[in-house]
């Protein structure tokens, strides 16, 4: 009798695991299904969203395995031609790699500046060279603001216009 109980458990226990494993590989090929399409993450577009990002904090994304620098200015921060503008907000968008030779410059909140550790090149907020030896100011990544998010990767008016300004080069 109590061999027969313990079977009876084992079978049970046995029927309970077979079931969870059938409702994870459920889950695992709902989430395959609903995934972006292999191409649409191979197209590289990362979208960010800048509402809830706080003033005179550097926040550091990755887009195309480049680092990339978004950060939203205070009220007193200089406006500036390559300035993005989102209602009454501004931020500033780059590729976070030294024009020099390639380092990831550091952003200083006290100065708002960035610096770069490798040959001393320095940039303002707005990544203008204030130091050399970079040849020319921090490069920005196509964009395209959807509401309330940047879109890396696409080419929104905004960043042609400052292409065809020659306020950045395409990268
Ligand atoms: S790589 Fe930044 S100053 Fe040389």
């Amino acid at each position: 009798m109590a061999v027969e109980k313990e079977r009876r458990n084992f079978l049970g226990a046995a029927l309970g695991l077979f079931t969870v494993a059938g409702g994870v590989g459920a889950l695992a090929a709902m989430k395959y299904t609903w995934d972006p399409l292999p191409s649409v993450k191979a197209a590289g577009f990362t979208t960010i969203d800048l509402s809830t990002m706080p003033e005179n904090v550097l926040v550091t994304e990755k887009w195309r395995g480049k680092p990339i620098f978004v950060l939203k200015h205070s009220k007193n921060m200089k406006s500036d031609p390559r300035d993005v503008k989102i209602g009454d907000d501004v931020y500033f968008v780059a590729i976070g790699l030294c024009t020099h030779l390639g380092c990831i410059p550091a952003y200083f909140p006290d100065t708002k500046t960035f610096d770069c550790a490798c040959h001393g090149g320095q940039y303002d907020a707005n990544g203008k060279v204030l130091k050399t030896p970079p040849p020319r100011p921090l490069d920005i990544p196509p964009f395209k603001i959807e509401g309330k998010k940047l879109v890396l990767g696409e080419e929104g008016p905004e960043y042609k216009k400052m292409l065809a300004d020659g306020l950045t080069q395409k990268v």
